[in-house]
């Protein structure tokens, strides 16, 4: 609906990033939209890089059309620019996935400082970014301020740039969006109707409305709730896995969680037993590894966060005390 694109490009002049109606493309959400790019840009013969810890589904996404990934790791502290810098030396990538605004799992932002040498690199090597910006509006530290680094996109005009609703309004409204360069429209539509076709358009209205009225209530809600999830969360971890360390993150929907030994895949097995369903830190390594992480979401009511960790504590006592029941099998969790 062009009020629709409108409204959703409105934001992004908002955000310092001019953007025409004609460059959005509304999608049935982030993750549509990232398989559309996929589609219509990695062919068999082409790279994409991803980050690794990574949104899985995303890589899964972005293989849509063939294309081999390969990945960049992300220390938990932060991106390590040289190391993106060599990646994209090394693997010549046609797409580089980037999640600059509380990067999923672990909660990252990148700087401005960072954003602007990125963008520089980018330029340099010929490769695309697709910015997922998914989590960008869950800012939780100060929940009076809106201030946020200037999109990614301002920095590399040829990015292509996926959001959603489905985080900062609500997970049941499934819709999100390509802002993408113009040249680039066209053969995104294209490859996009071999994929699906449209957005209700009861789903359309209500995100218009919202975007032209009182979004930022809606968001600020959401915020609040997932502070006092997160800090119930971290509370709760703090208290009853004090060997465990997190970074609290400023924003976003999830701890990351490094253990004290390798046992995540060992633990979620565990957990199970238990009743709680954990993503380990392999669910989230492209290229493997990352055994001692655990991702912890607080998209839940704090008292079930502290439930789960007292259920997740009872786990890792059986696991760190050697994990006899616990070895072999992978953990069938669904990462969504
Ligand atoms: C980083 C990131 N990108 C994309 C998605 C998927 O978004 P949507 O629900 O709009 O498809 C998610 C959902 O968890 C996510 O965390």
């Amino acid at each position: 609906m062009p009020d629709l694109q409108a409204a959703i490009a409105a934001a992004y002049d908002a955000r310092g990033l001019p953007t025409a109606p004609e460059q959005v493309i509304v999608t049935p959400g982030a993750l549509a939209a990232t398989a559309v790019v996929g589609t219509a840009l990695a062919g068999p013969r082409d790279k994409v890089l991803v980050e690794s810890p990574t949104y899985p589904n995303a890589v899964r996404a972005l293989r849509a059309g063939g294309g081999r990934i390969a990945a960049i790791p992300l220390d938990p502290s932060g991106w390590d620019l040289d190391a993106v810098d060599a990646a994209l030396a090394r693997h010549a990538p046609r797409l580089v996935h980037v999640m600059p605004d509380f990067h999923n799992p672990t909660g990252l932002v990148l700087s401005e400082r960072e954003r602007a040498s990125y963008g520089r690199m980018l330029a340099r090597h010929g490769a695309t970014a697709v910015v997922d910006e998914a989590h960008h509006l869950l800012g939780l530290d100060d929940l009076d301020s809106t201030a946020a680094p200037t999109p990614f996109a301002a920095h590399a005009k040829d990015a292509i740039c996926v959001g959603s609703a489905s985080k900062s309004v609500w997970g049941g409204l499934r819709m999100g969006w390509i802002r993408a360069p113009h040249a680039l429209v066209d053969r995104l539509t294209r490859a996009r109707v071999g994929l699906d076709l449209g957005v209700p358009v009861l789903e359309q209205l209500v995100l218009t409305r919202l975007l032209q009225g009182d979004l930022d209530g809606v968001v600020r809600a959401q915020r609040e709730r997932l502070r006092e999830q997160r800090d119930a969360l971290a509370g709760a971890l703090t208290e009853r896995l004090p060997d465990w360390t997190f970074r609290m993150p400023a924003g976003g929907m999830a701890l990351w969680c490094r253990l004290p030994v390798a046992a995540a895949t060992a633990l979620s097995v565990e957990a199970e037993r238990h009743g709680v369903l954990l993503a380990p830190g392999p669910s989230f390594a492209p290229e493997g590894g990352l055994d001692r992480y655990v991702r912890l979401p607080y998209a839940v009511a704090a008292p079930l966060l502290v439930e789960a960790v007292d259920r997740i504590a009872d786990a890792w006592a059986v696991v760190g005390a050697g994990g006899a029941r616990a070895t072999g099998g992978t953990a069938p969790v669904l990462v969504a």
